[in-house]
């Protein structure tokens, strides 16, 4: 049984040509398939094989470099390391961080055959970079590059639940990770920026075919010792997005913040 599981599943990842479906392959620097359309890898290291002319280009480049500068000074450090060992429990032969950003989490992946797909373009090439063991792809994960329920594991931390695409990727008994965050999350900082600041609503998720095995809690204090640190975790929100410039004033001011960091880590299996 062990061999069969081996033979059938333990298959390098396979790209597929976003204009027709044929297997890509990797010859030196350009990805290419049997219908002969090509893609160029770029300078860093990535493959972009977003073709539509979607207005969605993910997050925009000053959003990518805040929270590259913010992930680096290491404060989400114990959510990283409760993803690694998520991910170690269930020793997978190969993962997929859809949504990965600047690849901060998907670099330090303990997997040798790993991919992160986002539609940011900035926060692509700084992954790109900064990591040669994973292969970043510019993509919509509503839409990504992968063959059907090939996928040992996918991860995908704060960032939009691109169910439908998760399940088709997904191979039989393979886990999802989901990371969002927990109702206390950056609570300080909102209550700096708005007058009425709320708590985050605690989300259930059902997913057909995909089974819960456990929530897992990362929980703490950090503190932000710079103005830049505290503008940066700012800017690299949803918030940034939805707040005043008025509002995002009040944090110029502020050297120190003191503030809550709440995570929940879900684990789903896929159905056998
Ligand atoms: C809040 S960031 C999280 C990035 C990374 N997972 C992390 O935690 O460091 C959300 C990411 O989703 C990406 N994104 C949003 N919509 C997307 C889509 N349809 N396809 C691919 N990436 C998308 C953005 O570009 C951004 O990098």
């Amino acid at each position: 049984m062990v061999e069969i599981h081996k033979i059938v599943y333990n298959i390098a990842m396979k790209y597929k040509c976003p204009i027709c479906s044929e297997e890509l392959v990797i010859k030196d620097k350009t990805m290419v398939c049997a219908n002969n359309h090509s893609f160029d890898r770029a300078k860093s290291g990535y493959f972009n094989l977003f073709i539509t002319n979607s207005t969605n280009h993910g997050d925009n480049d000053l959003m990518a470099r805040a929270r590259r500068d913010f992930l680096n000074k290491g404060y989400y450090q114990p959510l990283k390391q409760a993803i690694i060992n998520t991910i170690s429990d269930h020793n997978p032969q190969n993962l997929v961080d859809l949504a990965c950003g600047e690849g901060y989490y998907t670099k330090d992946f303990p997997i040798n055959d790993k991919c992160g797909i986002d539609l940011s373009k900035k926060a692509i090439t700084i992954a790109a970079k900064q990591d040669k063991a994973t292969q970043y792809i510019i993509a919509s994960i509503f839409k990504a590059p992968l063959y059907d329920h090939t996928i040992d594991c996918i991860t995908t931390i704060f960032a939009p639940v691109a169910i439908d695409e998760i399940n088709r990727l997904l191979r039989p008994g393979g886990i999802f990770i989901l990371i969002n965050p927990g109702i206390d999350h950056l609570y300080e900082l909102k209550q700096a920026v708005y007058e009425d600041p709320y708590k985050n609503e605690e989300t259930t998720f059902n997913f057909e075919h995909l089974n819960l095995l456990e929530i897992k809690k990362v929980q703490g204090k950090i503190n932000l010792e710079t103005n830049e640190d505290i503008k940066n975790l700012f800017t690299m929100t949803p918030y940034y997005l939805k707040t005043s410039r008025h509002d995002a004033a009040k944090l110029d001011n502020i050297s120190q913040m003191i503030v809550t960091y709440d995570f929940n880590i879900h684990i789903f299996k896929k159905d056998l």
